[in-house]
């Protein structure tokens, strides 16, 4: 739709998680900065993170051993480099982190309080107790907040890219509503704009991720030319609790760090399974532990199995969040099994980018979730992702700092068109499509079946619209949802082997053949 009124800075940063948050703090040292965000500023993923934030801190660690855990859960995908950048510059900004003021947990004697998670072979996460994301984001926001360089606008859902007349990216058209101001369709321009908008949960219909994850960021990029790496990677989560097979929409989460702190998986005849599957049991990667679990699901024909938290010392002060969840829905962790299975939760690909944060698409950055720098390979190491948000938003406000683009405006369009968007009602049907097909466990013929049920969805020319209109935000997510579970569905249909977090019923060994990435773009027809 045709902005009605624009604002401007000299950087547009669209989500305000981890990512977002820090690039925009380090950008104010030199720049004026908006932050563009889809709900309330603490609405996205980062405030659900429960876990933590994976650095080599402890005595005895070092950024090598990190590197070596990171690269192995990766499943030959990693790119190196990316991963030393990681693990190199993670103690840093977590110092930064406490400096700014996240109280973190900490031993009597001050050092950072560490726990293990899957694929680390040494204690390496810091937490705060089992909300570290929301201790984070509480934090960068109340330095967001007083900082006066940087502008906030809430509710404002980042609709597209804007190019200047020489292609450049220079700012997005946003549909501001609700409590936001000002309020309508208009636009955010800068010199340069950061994608940081999370992840692509929601293009399940169960996730760990809450509803704002629909993969805007990626369906933004897609539509500006730019190119979208290891989409077929996304990383179901061994251990979401379990409500019932028709369950949708945001799923507790129950932390790796329950398992790191002792429980141990049982299946729903009491018997421990992951002993004999991998050295490190219930602490292997993500991706193993979450196969074996579907494997002992379909041996004992249960929908779930359990995880017992009863051995873990002192559950409910270190897992209050954790315990409160259960509760709420009649399980008692101190007493009794929880039962848990997979659930979709992170999206390891994402916008490609260099070690600077750089897009294939000049003015475009994109740092955090969103990104795929590479560090993550086929499966992303528990902790991670926190640290992938602060260390590759630091880079991007390194790389601004050597100099901002000239500022432009956005290229004008005379026979602009609202096209192409989706009806509301979609959304629904492509979570369903997505489960069915596109889960933890995939196969030619489920992933050519929710290929055809995606693209019966498409049906542009119901949907075209004049320039002045502004459809609903939800056709807007409904249209992103399809764009990225169509790029997520190709890639898992081309990728003929099991690796990582991309498991074929019909190709379970991994091919060297398939040690490359796959990169998707649109071509002149719109098609990826
Ligand atoms: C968890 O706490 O298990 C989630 C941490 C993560 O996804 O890295």
């Amino acid at each position: 739709a045709r902005p009605s009124w624009s604002i401007r800075g000299d950087v547009v940063v669209v989500g305000s998680g981890v990512a977002g948050l820090m690039v925009a703090l380090r950008l104010s040292r030199f720049a004026r900065v908006l932050v563009v965000t889809k709900a309330r500023v603490d609405a996205g993923a980062t405030r659900w993170a429960q876990g933590g934030i994976a650095a080599a801190l402890g005595p005895g660690d070092t950024p090598e051993q990190h590197l070596a855990d990171t690269l192995a859960a990766g499943a030959g995908l990693c790119v190196e480099e990316a991963v030393r950048v990681l693990v190199n510059e993670g103690p840093d900004v977590v110092r930064e982190l406490a400096e700014l003021g996240a109280r973190f947990d900490v031993e009597p004697n001050g050092d950072f309080a560490l726990t293990r998670e899957g694929g680390h072979l040494r204690r390496r996460i810091v937490h705060a107790r089992d909300a570290t994301g929301a201790e984070i984001e509480r934090a960068l926001i109340a330095a967001v907040r007083s900082n006066d360089r940087i502008q906030l606008i809430e509710h404002a859902l980042a609709l597209d890219l804007l190019p200047a007349d020489d292609g450049r990216i220079c700012g997005v058209s946003l549909h501001v509503l609700g409590e936001g101001r000002p309020d309508g369709v208009g636009a955010a321009v800068g010199r340069a704009v950061v994608l940081a908008t999370g992840g692509l949960g929601q293009v399940f219909a169960a996730t760990t991720n809450p509803p704002e994850a629909s993969g805007d960021g990626v369906a933004m990029a897609l539509r500006a030319g730019a190119e979208i790496v290891d989409l077929e990677f996304v990383q179901f989560h061994p251990t979401v609790l379990w409500l019932g097979p028709d369950a949708r929409g945001q799923l507790p989460l129950i932390s790796e760090a329950v398992r790191g702190e002792g429980a141990v998986l049982i299946d729903v005849t009491g018997e421990r399974f992951m002993d004999g599957v991998h050295p490190l049991a219930e602490l292997a990667p993500r991706y193993v532990v979450a196969r074996a679990i579907v494997e002992r699901m379909r041996a004992t024909g249960a929908d779930h199995v359990l995880l017992d938290a009863r051995r873990v010392p002192g559950f409910e002060r270190r897992f209050p969040t954790i315990a409160a969840a259960c509760r709420r829905f009649g399980v008692d962790p101190v007493t009794t099994p929880i039962p848990v299975a997979p659930g979709a939760h992170y999206a390891c690909g994402g916008v490609r980018t260099d070690l600077r944060g750089r897009t294939t698409v000049p003015g475009l950055y994109a740092c955090g979730e969103v990104a795929g720098t590479g560090v993550h390979g086929a499966n992303r190491l528990a902790s991670n992702s926190l640290l992938e948000g602060l260390v590759f938003a630091a880079r991007v406000a390194d790389d601004l700092s050597g100099g901002l683009p000239r500022a432009a405006d956005p290229a004008e369009r005379e026979d602009e068109k609202v096209t192409g968007l989706l009806a509301a009602g979609a959304a629904r049907r492509i979570r369903l499509a997505m489960t069915d097909g596109v889960g933890v466990l995939r196969d030619a013929d489920g992933l050519a079946v929710a290929g055809e049920r995606l693209a019966a969805e498409w049906t542009p020319d119901l949907a075209s619209l004049p320039a002045e209109a502004a459809p609903e935000p939800e056709s807007w997510e409904a249209t992103n949802l399809h764009a990225v579970a169509s790029v997520l569905t190709r890639a898992a249909s081309l990728r003929t082997e099991s690796r990582g977090c991309h498991w074929r019923a019909d190709y379970p060994e991994t091919s060297s053949r398939w040690h490359g990435h796959l990169v998707s773009v649109l071509n002149a027809d719109g098609m990826v």
